[in-house]
Formats: C-alpha cells, structure tokens, sequence
C-alpha cells in the first residue's frame, strides 16, 4: 500500500519522487527501487543501517518497546503456550497448527531425524578436535549431495520435503558431531522421544545406560530452541536469503547461514560470553572489564550486550534468565557462581553511563550459555544449539523468498574508490 511519498533533489535540477512504503507494524520505508534506473544514483547504506532488504510476513521486532512477534504472536505467550515444533509450524505456514496438524508434523519431523548411513562416513574425514560449528558447515552442506532427489523448489512439496528433512535432521547432526569429537558411540534417534528430548538423549546416553530424561530440562531446552527460532533479518537470515537469491538449494543456502551464525557478533557470542564469564572469574574484577568495554584503544566488548534493533531490552533475554533460573534450580545449582558473576554484571552495567547511553541491554546469548552449561552441553556446541533452533527460521524466510513475485537475486551495488583504470606495466618495470 502506497499513499504517501517524498522528493529527492538531485544535483542538475533532478528529481525524483520516491513513494514511502507504510508497513503494517514499525517504521515506513523510503521505496528506492527505481532510485538507480531512472537517475543514475545509488544509495550507500553499509551494514544496512537504515535499509530493508525484503517485505515479510514472519517475525517482528519493535527495538523500542523490547517486542519481538512471531507470525503477530509475542515470544511471551508462545513460550509459555508452545512447543517448538508448534513454533516452527507457524514459521513456515503462518498459522499455529490445530491439534491433528500439530501431531501430523511432529509425526513426519521426527520420522526424518535419520541421517544417511553413508554421511555418518562424512564426519571421519574431520579432525576430532574440529570446532563443531566448522563440522555443522560441512555436513549440512553435503546433504545436498544426498537429497538430490528433492530439488525442484519452485514446487510445495519439495520445498515440504526438504523443510523437514532439514528441521528433523538438525538434532542429529549436531549430536553426532559432539559424539565423533569426544570419541563416543553414536545414539540412533529415538522417534518415541520430544524434539528436545530426543537431542538430550542422543547428546547425554550412551548404549550402556539407560537414560532418564528430566522433564524440566527437556521444557527448558525446547524454549530455547523457541527464543532462538526467528529474528527477522539478522546477518545470518540475510546471508540465507542472499545465498537462495541464486536459485542455490536449501542445504547449501542453510550451510551459508551456519557460516555466518558463527561469528562472535552474532551466534558465537554465546560461547564468547561464557568464555568472557569465565575470564572474569570473580566480581572483584568486573570494574576492570567494564573499564576495558569502554575503552576506545580496547577491542574488548562485553559480550552477551547489546543490539543493532532492541534499544530498551531483549525480551528473550529475559525469559532466557528465567530459563536460567528453572534449570539451576532443578539441577541444585543456585550457588553457580557464574550464574552470579553475570547478574551482578548485569546489574553493574545497567548502572553504568556508558551502556545506558549507548542503550546497550543484555541480549538472548547472556545468559543461554550459563543454562547450556548447567544442562551438560559443552561450551563449544552452544552456537550449534542456536543453529538447530534458527534452522526453523532460516527456512520459512527461504521459502517467504523464493515465491514472493517482487523476489530478485540479491546483487548490492558498490562505491568504487580503487585505482583510475591504468595499463598493466611489463614484469620487470614493477
Ligand atoms: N560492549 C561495549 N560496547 C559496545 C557493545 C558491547 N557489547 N556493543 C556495542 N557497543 C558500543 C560500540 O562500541 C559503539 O560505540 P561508539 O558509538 O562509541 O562507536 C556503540 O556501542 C554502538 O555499537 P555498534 O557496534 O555500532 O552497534 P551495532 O548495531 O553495529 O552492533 C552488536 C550490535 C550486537 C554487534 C554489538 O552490540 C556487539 O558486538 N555486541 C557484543 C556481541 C553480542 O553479544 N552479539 C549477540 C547479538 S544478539 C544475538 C544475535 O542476534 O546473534
């Protein structure tokens, strides 16, 4: 819907009429399409600080009232109302599944968690001490050269079909990678079990022992899994999005995405801050770390704060520590001491002149590592669990995607500040 519009002036008396796009929730937008075609001109928006790269329907943020939606549902209520199948069912159609539907697709999700006997081969070609996150790239990836069967998207069915072959794959690819790194059996998926709770069991058991899965653990790790289900367009949604732009198939698209999940700006900070936590040993010593985040000559950042959209706070970082809470409580752990260190860093730095001007708040991986931790999953898996969770998401912005009419492949323009064109001189003239 376009009602209103500005005008851009141009030098040589040009101008352009640029229609303002009224979205249905948050901020209008400035519709540059025809900006280049028509005048010549380019925008420069790096880190797309001000540009939106797609319409969708999926997830919203408001940065200033700390909302985050799915499908128009606040996170609050679908943490509390949901499992993660449901939330991912949303993701994908729209609507929360009926009853029937809810069972028909935990049904078909958890009857794919069966990987390839021959893509378990794969991981032997890894280092056992490789981080999993490089081992998640790399198999993910290579799904593509097993499903080959499925691979015409411009159908419902094989979009369908590698949805969930993905999302009832994901579980036991990570847990496979953490079984190969400390040299352990691998556990078969147990098709009877949750979601959640078939990832503890194929992470935790072993064949010698029976395993007893903790209900409280297993709730808690399913809201995880909701918390970090979809985010809008965040580096590694976009790089889903740009890769698929190609016409590239999903695997392959979702590869890119673990690859961009990694960093420590993004998904890797929840290991990042686990490993801050734990440098900081004491809360004697948060002075000198707050001291060293706002330092200017200090590349330090305290990890686990701060956002490009939320400026008041992260509302998943909140039901985050009440996840934290539950879990430690339930594990007897209400003395964790760096459970402690991270409130009394909170507290500080929300004290703090510094954050609070900057508007820099807790986000969802603050606290995500310290529950990770206490639940048994080793710091370096933390950003698969983020992985496997936004796998949900990564997917039903693929497929917003490619059937959307106005989808083009993504292609950037660029401001050229290299050499003058110059001729290239003879070897012994360098
Ligand atoms: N500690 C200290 N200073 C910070 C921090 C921090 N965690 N975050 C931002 N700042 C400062 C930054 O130095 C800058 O200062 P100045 O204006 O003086 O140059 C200002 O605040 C604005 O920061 P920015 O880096 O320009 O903001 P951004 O929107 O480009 O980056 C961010 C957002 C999340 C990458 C950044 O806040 C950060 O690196 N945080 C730590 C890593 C982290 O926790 N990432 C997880 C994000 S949430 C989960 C996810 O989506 O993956």
């Amino acid at each position: 819907m376009t009602e209103q519009s500005a005008v851009l002036n141009l030098p040589n008396n040009q101008t352009f009429q640029i229609p303002i796009i009224e979205p249905v929730a948050g901020k209008p937008c400035l519709d540059i399409r025809k900006l280049g075609s028509q005048t010549q001109h380019f925008t420069y928006d790096s880190g797309f600080l001000s540009t939106a790269s797609c319409r969708s329907t999926i997830t919203f943020i408001d940065g200033e009232q700390g909302e985050l939606w799915y499908r128009g549902y606040p996170i609050e209520q679908l943490a509390e109302k949901c499992n993660f199948l449901e939330v991912a069912y949303l993701l994908k159609n729209g609507e929360l599944p009926n009853a029937q539907q809810k069972s028909e697709f935990e049904n078909i999700v958890v009857h794919h968690s069966l990987i390839h006997e021959q893509l378990i081969k794969f991981y032997q070609g890894f280092r056992r001490d490789a981080h999993p996150m490089a081992v998640m790239t790399g198999v993910v990836g290579a799904l593509s050269a097993f499903y080959h069967d499925v691979m015409d998207f411009r159908t419902q069915q094989d979009r369908d079909t590698s949805y969930v072959r993905l999302l009832g794959k994901m579980p036991t690819i990570i847990a496979l990678a953490y079984k190969y790194s400390i040299g352990m059996p691998f556990m078969y998926p147990d098709n009877e079990l949750s979601y959640s709770g078939n990832f503890l069991r194929m992470m935790f058991s072993n064949p010698c022992e029976e395993f007893k899965l903790n209900p409280v653990i297993e709730r808690a790790l399913d809201i995880i899994f909701i918390l970090h289900a979809d985010h809008e367009q965040n580096a590694s949604t976009s790089t889903v999005r740009l890769a698929g732009s190609s016409g590239a198939n999903p695997f392959a698209c979702i590869a890119a995405g673990i690859a961009c999940l990694w960093g420590p700006a993004h998904g890797g900070a929840n290991e990042a801050c686990l490993k801050m936590l734990e440098e900081i040993g004491d809360i004697k010593n948060i002075p000198h770390y707050i001291k060293r985040a706002k330092d200017k000559d200090d590349n330090f950042k305290l990890m686990g704060f701060g956002h490009r959209v939320y400026k008041n706070f992260d509302p998943r970082a909140k039901l985050m520590k009440k996840v934290c809470h539950q879990v430690l409580q339930e594990l007897n752990l209400q003395d964790d001491p760096l459970f402690k260190l991270a409130m009394e860093l909170e507290k500080i730095a929300l004290e703090d002149d510094y954050f609070v001007s900057k508007q820099l708040y807790p986000n969802v991986d603050f606290y995500s590592g310290i529950v990770q931790k206490a639940i048994g999953i080793p710091t370096k898996m933390f950003t698969c669990v983020f992985a496997l969770a936004r796998t949900a998401g990564w997917l039903a912005q693929w497929e917003e995607m490619i059937t959307d009419p106005e989808y083009k492949i993504g292609r950037p323009r660029q401001i050229y500040v290299g050499h003058q064109k110059r001729d290239v001189p003879d070897l012994l003239q360098r």
